[in-house]
């Protein structure tokens, strides 16, 4: 059995992060979205994993590299344009070169792994299975209508959802998968669509099987929900200080702070993770908040949010549910004519008070 992990696409719901950089890379406590996925993967004990890249081909490759440091193969896909999931099966046909395989969106996290459904699969032989979770609001995803344990049929975003069971980010296949993603014809938004291939498979006759999951899962392609997915693994950490507090800093709750982090006069409040070599000096940092490597903190409170490498963040009185990117400086003024000063990227939301 082999992989396939999506990490190419637009990203469009996380701008400005995805002007410069791939959502996929966005670090969930401190580890980035990609490696939960790549790690659900290995646990399965598959050893082939092809992963589709966009334009932002060479950050996921020097992230990922080889796939050694995990024990398996990575082989990397070219999209020449995001075209669709099922387009990127279709360029995928090559490398699964007939084998069944699991498909995984990079950028969904599902906490408790996919060992179970994909020995399911793997012992039961349908031609399709699918992941499905039960939501509030099925109008947001793809719905699955069930009958007698198979799928019946499945929508795009449906008006009226004729069910609650929305499609989580893991899909299974076998080489069948092919004919469909090449009779499919683009969607309205111009994408050749997963849910249009499996539909066709149903359509055909094939065997596509539903797993439904209880656990906790997200798609983390908008800002509240990385920060919902930072809260959850956060919640899971154990204590560990590596780095160095002083005598006048508090450290309190789950709290994991990193070699060659410095904490001085400071009170950390967890569930906190601390990267490498990063310094909070005279400040705050409040629960679900992770800081990542080379950030400064100084005379400033965080809480609930999420700071990326290199950033540095001195004399703000307050920062809260913020994804803040790499090399931002954030800043207090005394500076006159009192005012913000700011440069932000194009799509970049600020609130200020
Ligand atoms: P989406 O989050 O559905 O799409 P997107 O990344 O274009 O984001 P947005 O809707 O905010 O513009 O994609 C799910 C995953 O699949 C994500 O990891 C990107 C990847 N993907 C591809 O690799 N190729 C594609 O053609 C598409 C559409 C997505």
């Amino acid at each position: 059995m082999k992989a396939l992990i999506l990490s190419g696409g637009k990203g469009t719901r996380l701008r400005p992060i995805t002007h410069t950089s791939a959502k996929q890379l966005v670090p969930v406590a401190n580890k980035p979205i990609l490696f939960y996925g790549i790690e659900a993967i290995v646990e399965c004990g598959i050893k082939d994993i092809g992963i589709v890249v966009g334009e932002t081909r060479a950050e996921i490759e020097s992230a990922v590299g080889d796939g050694s440091k995990w024990g398996v193969r990575v082989t990397y896909i070219p999209q020449s344009a995001p075209l669709g999931l099922a387009h990127a099966v279709k360029i995928s046909e090559e490398f699964i070169a007939g084998e069944p395989f699991v498909m995984y969106l990079g950028d969904n996290l599902i906490k408790d792994g996919i060992k179970p459904l994909v020995s399911e699969f793997a012992s039961s032989r349908p031609d399709a299975q699918i992941l499905l979770a039960r939501v509030s609001n099925p109008n947001q995803f793809g719905v699955a209508e069930l009958e007698d344990g198979r799928v019946r049929r499945l929508e795009e975003k449906p008006s009226a959802p004729k069910s609650d069971m929305a499609l989580v980010g893991v899909y299974m296949f076998n080489a069948k998968i092919f004919d469909a993603v090449r009779a499919i014809k683009p969607s309205r938004r111009g994408e050749l669509e997963i849910t249009d291939a499996i539909q066709y498979l149903i359509d055909k006759g094939a065997d596509v099987r539903p797993h439904v999951i209880n656990g906790w899962w997200k798609d983390t392609g908008k800002l509240d929900d990385m920060l919902e997915a930072n809260r959850i693994i956060l919640s899971t950490k154990k204590k560990s200080l590596r780095g160095s507090v002083d005598s006048s800093s508090t450290i309190e709750g789950l709290v994991e702070i990193a070699e060659g982090a410095v904490v001085e006069n400071s009170t950390i409040r967890g569930p906190v993770i601390v990267g490498e070599n990063t310094r909070i000096v005279n400040s705050y940092i409040g629960p679900y908040t992770s800081i990542y490597y080379n950030v400064v903190v100084e005379n400033s409170e965080i809480e609930h949010s999420i700071i990326l490498e290199n950033s540095r963040i001195k004399d703000i009185k307050r920062l809260e549910d913020s994804l803040i990117g790499q090399n931002v400086e954030i800043s207090r003024t005394l500076k006159k004519p009192a005012a913000y000063r700011i440069m932000v990227g194009d799509s970049s939301r600020v609130e200020i008070i």
